[in-house]
Formats: structure tokens, C-alpha cells, sequence
């Protein structure tokens, strides 16, 4: 079903690094075509030569370094002078002033690269976190969607999707496993947000959560095989 250009959100991505989170909600939309749910409008960032920049520049979207002022207090001011109706953080590592919070509570979302609550916080970006997933043993990791609160990776879960970790992963294995997952989840999650689908309740829970067999990349069948390889080595 197509989405008419004036009920589609006008969206702001934050990002501080390379973007390819903001790439791969690029490309969704582009093969979405008229039925996305949204256009990114803006892309802006902490750093003024983040990759992220350039990607938006080559996309057509508008690029906008944030300066001290910009990101704190001024960042509010700088979305809603866009019309910005949703906030998609990709890799942005400063915390978001409280009034962009409030202004957007249920309408800004973030992807985070292990399983929370565990493994996120203050400080707990990029490879710290993978190195972290290694140290604790766990034997799945994957990404967290979750909406924006006032705390580092703390806001209501909206979708995990399981990545298994190997015995052999390095943190650069295990960070790009679980990259290439986030790259089909968080552009489906932003879209089901920006469309009404997804959404953050009164009481603070999620509606509209996508169920874990819809999950392309840990399907039903895996687990089939999953059980069968298990029940092969357990020679039953
Ligand atoms: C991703 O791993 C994401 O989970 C985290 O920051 C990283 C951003 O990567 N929040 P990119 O800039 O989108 O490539």
C-alpha cells in the first residue's frame, strides 16, 4: 500500500561514525519506494567528518554538523525548524538533551549491537561492547532496537534478534555478525514506528512488537536444524 508524501514522517537521523545503519534505512526506503513510511530529511551529526555526512550528501539528504551549542541546547530547535516528526539514532555517541527526549518520547528510536539490558550504558559503544559480550561467556549476542529515554540505552525494547557468538570470534567477527543483523532489523523497526505499527504505550510498554519467528536471519528453520544438529552430536 503506498503511503501518499504528505502522511510520511520527516526523519532526523543522529550519527557519529560510519553510518551504515543510516545506509541501510537509505536503501530500505529506496526499495520500499512509495509505500515507506518516512523520508530522511535530515542527517546530523557530532562530528563534522563523520562518514555519516557524506552518505547523506551522496543520498541528496541535508548534512549538518552540530556544534557544542547545536547538540545540546540547540538541537531541538534545529528539528522542529525541519519539521522533524521522528529521530533514528545510528551510532550516535553523545546522550540527547532531555527536551529532545520529551519533545519525542515514543518517536525516537536507537540501535544498540548486544542484547539488553546487559552489555549497554555510559561508555558502552563500539568495540567495548563486543569485548564485554567475549568476557561474560554468553553464548548469543545480537541487537537491541529500543525507544529513547533519558538514560544511555535504557528505553522500552522494541525488537532483539538472536546472533550466535563462536568460540572463536574475535570482537571485529562477532561486531560484524552482529552489524549485518542490525541492517535488516532496524530499517523494518523504523519503519513499523514511523507508520503507527510499532508504538510506545502510556504505561511504557510496546505494542506491535514484531514476533521472533518473523526474524528473517534466525528463522523457525534454523532452530529445526538447531535441534537437529544437537540431537545429531548428542547421538540420539
Ligand atoms: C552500531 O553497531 C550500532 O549498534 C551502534 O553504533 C554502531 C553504528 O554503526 N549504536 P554505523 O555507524 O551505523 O556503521
Amino acid at each position: 500500500m503506498s503511503v501518499p508524501s504528505s502522511s510520511r514522517s520527516r526523519i532526523a537521523v543522529l550519527a557519529s561514525g560510519g553510518g551504515s545503519n543510516l545506509q541501510a534505512l537509505i536503501d530500505h526506503f529506496a526499495a520500499l519506494g512509495a509505500q515507506r513510511a518516512g523520508d530522511v530529511v535530515l542527517v546530523a551529526s557530532d562530528r563534522e567528518e563523520a562518514p555519516a555526512l557524506q552518505r547523506a550528501r551522496a543520498a541528496g539528504i541535508e548534512a549538518l554538523a552540530l556544534n557544542a551549542r547545536a547538540r545540546t541546547a540547540g538541537l531541538l530547535h534545529e528539528l522542529a525548524t525541519r519539521g522533524v516528526m521522528h529521530v533514528v539514532l545510528a551510532g550516535y555517541l553523545q546522550l540527547v538533551p532531555l527536551d529532545v527526549v520529551q519533545a519525542f518520547r515514543g518517536r525516537i528510536v536507537n540501535v544498540h549491537p548486544a542484547l539488553l539490558p546487559a552489555f549497554g550504558g555510559r561508555g558502552m559503544y563500539g568495540e567495548r561492547v563486543h569485548s564485554a559480550v567475549l568476557a561474560s561467556g554468553a553464548r548469543i549476542s545480537g541487537p537491541t532496537v529500543h525507544f529513547v529515554d533519558e538514560a544511555y540505552d535504557h528505553g522500552a525494547i522494541i525488537a532483539q534478534w538472536p546472533v550466535p557468538v563462536s568460540p572463536n570470534d574475535s570482537t571485529a567477527s562477532l561486531a560484524a555478525r552482529v552489524l549485518a543483523v542490525e541492517h535488516l532489523l532496524y530499517p523494518r523497526v523504523v519503519h513499523a514506528v514511523c507508520c503507527g505499527r510499532i508504538r510506545l504505550s502510556d504505561n511504557g510498554g510496546v505494542t506491535g512488537v514484531p514476533p521472533l519467528e518473523s526474524a528473517a536471519a534466525f528463522s523457525m528453520g534454523d532452530y529445526v536444524r538447531l535441534r537437529q544438529s544437537l540431537d545429531q552430536w548428542l547421538g540420539t
